[in-house]
């Protein structure tokens, strides 16, 4: 007899996303004529950066031709992505990173959940509450976690972001194993300083542990005094592993170009206390299991870093900072307290209420949707992320329906 899993049947049962799409699928039957405004999902909308359109285009002829053409390209990406990856989100902030340490993947959704399998099951985990909820799905499904109880799961160390703490949690009183952190923080849109992130790599380094280290967002981080990798902390490259994407750096959703970097010196012991190089096992598992990134799509991202593909991606992310001013202003006006949106495309507004119930009245009052941070995890309770991905447009007329229906 075929058995399952088990542990998924640990998880939440609804997921977050299908509990809003289900709430304003009825809210559009009931109300045909509203036109919703949706800023909520996290997905951009802008469109690709020229640069990159040109760069897949003059790919895609190359693979029209035998003499140009390409198959199976190497897993971990193609030299020429992987070398402007390190000069330029790297060794242009001073940080050491050498080509054949980062690993080019179809996203950082599938990085952040893979690389859990790299280590063994019975770890401490330290997770951050509100949370990206794929960090803890799959440390869930990989048997990491007890039963949920109350919307915690049993076993987990959360790391609690909150107003008191300025939603940067403090490293803990005792140690982890495995440790995700995620600045610019999806969903609250928080930044941690230099200061913040040092403590959390002599945490790592005094507990033995791994720092999993999500930048997704550091596009968007404009203050100059915040790092945009832990690499800029001293002594991270023995500690962390970094995780980062095209996505919202680029306007790469729908193109799938991420990477993640793994320093040869990240150590991990085995039961007998031997040392072993994450970057190896890394190495190993995703040339098993992933068979590279399409060449076009890698030719579209190196441009990013071309001297054309630079400006605009500074272009699109200043557009919706931009937006992200103008919901911040919005919330200053209404009296709600806020964190995110300067150096991040997400705001986390502090409404003061449940959640869904402030989520339900935007949207029945305002047509517009917003995602409740209960979502997010337990500490999300009395705030909603809303999303700075949206045209001009939209985000003005959202605002002024929010104004109006919140007066
Ligand atoms: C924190 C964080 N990490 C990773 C991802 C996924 O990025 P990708 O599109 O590269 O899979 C997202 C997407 O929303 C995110 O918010």
């Amino acid at each position: 007899m075929i058995r399952i899993n088990e542990n998924y049947t640990k998880l939440k049962a609804s997921y977050l996303f299908s509990d809003i799409s289900k709430r304003v699928a009825a809210f559009q039957q009931a109300n045909p004529d509203k036109q919703i405004i949706r800023l909520g999902i996290g997905d951009v909308t802008e469109p690709l950066p020229p640069a990159c359109i040109e760069a897949m285009q003059a790919a895609t002829a190359e693979m029209a031709s035998r003499a140009t053409f390409r198959g199976y390209g190497p897993e971990q990406g193609y030299g020429f992505l992987r070398e402007a990856i390190a000069q330029h989100d790297y060794a242009a902030r001073g940080c050491r990173i050498e080509p054949d340490e980062i690993f080019v993947s179809d996203g950082a959704k599938c990085d952040s959940g893979n690389i859990q399998e790299i280590f063994a099951t019975d770890i401490r985990l330290a997770i951050p509450d509100p949370v990206y909820p794929v960090y803890i799905d799959t440390n869930v499904m990989a048997g990491r976690t007890g039963e949920n109880v109350d919307g915690r799961y049993q076993g987990v160390m959360y790391l609690e972001s909150t107003p008191q703490n300025g939603y940067v949690p403090a490293v803990p009183d005792s140690p982890a194993d495995l440790i995700y952190l995620c600045f610019p923080n999806n969903p609250t849109g928080a930044v941690a300083t230099r200061e913040q992130l040092k403590a959390w790599v002599d945490y790592a380094r005094r507990s033995r542990a791994v720092i999993l280290f999500d930048s997704a967002y550091e596009a968007y981080i404009r203050d100059p005094a915040i790092p945009h990798s832990i690499y800029e902390i001293e002594g991270a490259r023995e500690v962390a592993i970094e995780l980062r994407s095209m996505s919202k750096t680029a306007g790469f959703t729908g193109m799938r170009c991420a990477y993640a970097v793994v320093p040869k010196s990240v150590t991990a012991w085995d039961r007998a206390g031997k040392p072993h190089a994450l970057h190896a096992l890394w190495n190993r598992r995703h040339t098993t299991k992933f068979n590279g990134v399409a060449y076009p799509i890698q030719r579209s991202a190196a441009a990013i870093f071309s001297e054309a593909g630079k400006k605009q991606v500074r272009e699109m992310t200043d557009f919706y900072l931009g937006n992200a001013a103008l919901i911040r202003a919005a919330a200053a006006r209404l009296g709600f307290g806020c964190i995110g949106g300067d150096n991040a495309p997400y705001i986390w507004l502090n409404t003061g209420r449940d959640s869904w119930e402030f989520f339900d009245l935007l949207l029945a009052r305002a047509g517009v949707v917003c995602t409740p941070g209960a979502g997010f995890g337990k500490c999300g309770e009395g705030h909603v992320r809303i999303s700075a991905f949206n045209s001009r447009e939209n985000v003005a007329a959202a605002l002024e329906r929010i104004q109006k229906a919140l007066a």
